[in-house]
């Protein structure tokens, strides 16, 4: 029997993944345009600031129906304005595709959304686990001051639909009000 190499190595203390699969994507301030209710503040903050930085496991052709994507997602220290720097949050273009997501290192909130504008927010620190359902748009945020590396399982064929979140944007924020995070809905 051959035995082969696995698919790729994960280091489980700050979530790095090391194969030949693995695509990057760095997203910087100038990338995420109408994402912070702060427009001044953006606009006086460098464009090439990087906010997060997602590696993805492309064991399967993202698209392909019945396979699994694998990630980490790094979203670093900051704010913009008292807004803290968060992803820019997606429902799956097929709504009813289901995702886990973990926290590795950090401390941050993750915002659920359903499709009638309903937000809630989970605490996300080392270990904690994460069930996000179909049709939940779901957008990380780090509140602390170190990175907060998140891995995530979701079916290779959910896609991302950033358009909606781009029209309607979440319905709640998180931001710094007397140096603790504070939720805003409206
Ligand atoms: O699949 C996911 O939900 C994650 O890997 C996210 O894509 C990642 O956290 C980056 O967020 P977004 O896609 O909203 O920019
Ligand atoms: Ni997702």
């Amino acid at each position: 029997m051959n035995i082969q190499q696995p698919a790729a190595k994960v280091n489980w203390a700050t979530g790095n993944l090391e194969g030949k699969k693995v695509s990057k994507t760095v997203r910087k301030l100038k990338h995420l345009e109408g994402v912070f209710a702060d427009e001044e503040a953006y606009s006086s903050m460098d464009p090439e600031t990087v906010v997060y930085e997602v590696e993805v496991l492309e064991q399967e052709q993202p698209g392909k129906e019945g396979g699994l994507l694998f990630g980490t997602s790094y979203l670093y220290p900051g704010k913009v304005g008292d807004e803290y720097f968060m992803t820019k949050g997606h429902f799956h273009e097929k709504r009813d595709r289901a995702e886990y997501y973990w926290g590795i290192r950090g401390s941050g909130l993750l915002l659920l959304m359903d499709e009638q504008g309903v937000t809630t927010a989970e605490q996300v620190f080392p270990g904690s686990l994460h069930y996000v359902p179909g049709h939940i748009a779901h957008r990380l945020v780090n509140t602390g001051s170190e990175v907060l590396a998140v891995g995530a399982c979701w079916p290779s064929d959910a896609g991302h639909d950033y358009g909606s979140i781009a029209d309607r944007g979440f319905t709640a924020r998180v931001k710094e009000s007397g140096g603790k995070a504070a939720t805003e809905t409206g």
